[in-house]
């Protein structure tokens, strides 16, 4: 079982009456080369209850690169009391697999990630990471958060080698790969310049270079792009999704942005507001990879998407800032 009570978004074509473990299973069929040229008016989207034969087939599809299974995420106060932030979740990313989650501020998609980032050690539940239980940091994991962790007294270059001279790669060797990953974020002619000399994009394209010159299994992302303007935003989305192509690795991506999250993603995970925050919709995303970003917006079958998950989550969104601006919910 995905996420809890989630529903699926499925394509389901309008002259055949399926049932619900067909539309599951088209659901999946759908995310191959032809989604987005099928003929619009064949097509119609419905979201019907997960069947129980068709979630095991989707599960086993690939191998678990995340598994969280019941993690409840509760705070001590400063007061004594307790703040339950997440009620017991379960959530599944698959090798290769591109996940967003999205949910309204405040609600524990940060909590939910440090979990799965070994940050943070769940109240109940277990996290486990290709198939391993969790305990302490998760190593197979890269991280992006929104503020980047660059050092300001180093160079570009520098900042990019260190993950691997960390790692014992010997100098010379460490800055060859730096200068190829600088190369692949565009930033070729920058590895002497510092960080303060760069845009916010630029930072944010070295700090992809410095993740992902480990080649970690796994990337966890904060709201990694929520500093930058919005066409910056969809320019690292593009990058972004062009070297995960290159190179899939499983992806946990947490925003606020649900345009953001559909355009990267193969599913998009809704949480409700908390306290007790769970998922309450879990889609699969059926738009033809490779995605050119800048576009995708524009697709009818985007907008279809964005309706249908937006449906479900705004009054959750309404809640969260109800809540975080102290008005009664
Ligand atoms: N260390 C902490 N102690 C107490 N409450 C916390 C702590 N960290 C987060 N919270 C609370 O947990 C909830 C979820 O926080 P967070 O995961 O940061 O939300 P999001 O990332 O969805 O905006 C919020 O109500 C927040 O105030
Ligand atoms: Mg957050």
């Amino acid at each position: 079982m995905l996420g809890g009570a989630g529903h699926h978004l499925v394509l389901k074509t309008n002259d055949v009456g399926e049932d619900a473990d067909d539309n599951e299973r088209s659901a999946w069929r759908w995310t191959g080369a032809d989604a987005v040229s099928a003929p619009r008016q064949t097509i119609m989207l419905t979201a019907v209850q997960p069947a129980p034969a068709a979630q095991t087939q989707v599960s086993s599809a690939a191998a678990q690169a995340i598994g969280l299974s019941g993690v409840e995420i509760a705070f001590r106060l400063a007061n004594g009391g307790r703040f339950e932030a997440v009620a017991p979740t379960d959530l599944v990313v698959r090798e290769g697999e591109f996940v967003a989650v999205v949910g309204p501020t405040g609600c524990g998609k940060s909590t939910l990630l440090n979990a799965a980032a070994g940050l943070l050690k769940p109240s109940a539940g277990s996290v486990r990471i290709f198939g391993e239980e969790l305990s302490g940091l998760n190593d197979k994991a890269g991280y992006l958060f929104q503020q980047d962790s660059l050092m300001p007294w180093k160079t570009v270059l520098d900042n990019v080698s260190i993950p691997l001279t960390i790692a014992g790669t010997p100098r010379r060797g460490a800055e060859e790969r730096a200068r190829e990953w600088l190369a692949r974020v565009g930033l070729s002619a920058f590895g002497d310049r510092y960080p303060h000399m760069l845009s916010g994009g630029q930072r944010k394209r070295v700090g992809l270079a410095q993740v992902l010159i480990r080649n970690p299994r796994i990337l966890l992302m904060d709201e990694p792009f929520g500093p930058l303007d919005a066409q910056t935003r969809v320019i690292m989305g593009g990058l972004l999704l062009d070297l995960w192509s290159a190179q899939r690795k499983a992806v946990m991506f947490v925003t606020h942005d649900l345009e953001e999250a559909i355009a990267l993603s193969d599913r998009v995970v809704i949480m409700s507001a908390g306290p007790r925050a769970r998922i309450i919709g879990d889609y699969v995303i059926p738009i033809a990879r490779p995605r050119e970003i800048a576009d995708v917006r524009l697709d009818p079958l985007f907008h279809d998407i964005h309706r249908e998950i937006w449906n479900a989550l705004k009054e959750e969104v309404v809640k969260g800032y109800r809540q975080t601006n102290g008005l009664p919910a």
